[in-house]
């Protein structure tokens, strides 16, 4: 081979001399992952000693308080930065008034945790209603046509009961609140309730640009909110919107108070995660590696067909190089171990 075959850089320039030796693998690495970083989420039912797991996600459970208090303990000792709590009620109603009850089964998980972690770790509230209305919709419905399941989430009846449900979460105790009922002007709402009632100082973390997903499918088993009729389309972003929609949901987001933004789910939608990034560079920005993420892998990690930890890694490794700083994942636990 004469010289005259190479053009341009190659060979001064090679590129694997970064990859030769692991030390400097190392040294080059942009992304790295920090389990304080991470959210875990977790389930909590009502009972004594209750630890159902949930079916479709292998290695999750819903807890009762007692049961969730020693989780937490556990994860609070593996460095993770805090848990995001889902409420599965005693009773469940046309508005969902449970999660708005000061005794109410979130309400009580914030006081039994809040009274055990240290005040470094970080205990989130989801605020919204699927959980807990006996239709599996994300607020209060109002009839908007004739037929028989022409009934949809009246969004302003809604923005009240959001308050209400915030306002309960922030008198037990909770350090962060994160709406994900994407109903228009929730943000606002919640941000003037938290304020008047002196809840100043509690962050939003919005689920800003939150798409209509059927990667949910597995939480809705394991939070029991499955919609009993239609979808979420009306309310949730379609996934064929053109990506500037999600920036106009996050831009509206912050000029109504939020503090943090998230896009959901984290790997379809990796865009939209960068998009958000380049966009409002000054936010701290979220993503939620969801249900279905999780339970596709493990099922193939189940069926020999993948190596769970190392698909695990990059996959969160991706989400974070797409611009997510903070991930809300299921796999919390294991990755805190792992990199431990
Ligand atoms: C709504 C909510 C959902 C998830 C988080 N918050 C379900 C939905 O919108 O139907 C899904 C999370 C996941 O799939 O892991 N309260």
């Amino acid at each position: 081979m004469s010289d005259t075959t190479f053009s341009g850089a190659f060979p001064a320039a090679r590129l694997r001399r970064l990859r030769y030796h692991s030390g400097v693998r190392r040294l080059t690495r942009d992304t790295i992952l920090s389990p304080d970083r991470f959210i875990l989420p977790l389930f909590v039912r009502p009972g004594v000693g209750v630890r159902v797991p949930i079916g479709a996600m292998p290695g999750q459970y819903q807890l009762s308080i007692d049961e969730l208090v020693k989780e937490v303990k556990e994860i609070e000792k593996l460095g993770i930065g805090g848990v995001m709590l889902f409420g599965i009620p005693e009773t469940k109603d046309a508005v969902g008034s449970d999660a708005m009850c000061e005794h109410g089964i979130v309400a009580e998980a914030i006081k039994a945790l809040k009274d055990v972690v240290g005040k470094d770790f970080l205990v989130i509230s989801d605020v919204c209603f699927c959980e807990y209305t006996d239709h599996g919709h994300c607020g209060v419905l109002k009839k908007c046509g004739p037929g028989e399941a022409d009934w949809d989430v009246d969004n302003d009846a809604t923005l009240a009961n959001l308050v209400k449900q915030t306002v309960a979460q922030a008198k037990s105790g909770v350090d962060m609140v994160a709406p994900s009922g994407m109903m228009d002007g929730m943000i606002g709402a919640i941000r003037r309730g938290l304020d008047e009632n002196g809840f100043e100082r509690i962050p939003i973390m919005s689920y800003a640009a939150k798409y209509a997903s059927s990667f949910y499918g597995p939480f809705r088993e394991a939070a029991e909110s499955a919609p009993q009729f239609g979808d979420r389309r009306s309310y949730q972003m379609d996934p064929a919107s053109a990506p500037g929609q999600a920036m106009r949901e996050i831009e509206l987001d912050v000029a109504e108070g939020a503090d943090i933004i998230m896009v959901k789910p984290a790997l379809p939608y990796l865009d939209i995660i960068r998009m958000a990034k380049d966009r409002f560079p000054g936010l701290p920005l979220a993503a939620y590696n969801v249900s279905g993420e999780y339970s596709m892998t493990k099922a193939a990690a189940a069926n020999g067909w993948i190596d769970e930890q190392r698909v695990v890694l990059e996959t969160l490794t991706s989400i974070q190089r797409a611009g997510a700083t903070i991930i809300l994942t299921y796999w919390a636990k294991d990755v805190a171990n792992w990199l431990a």
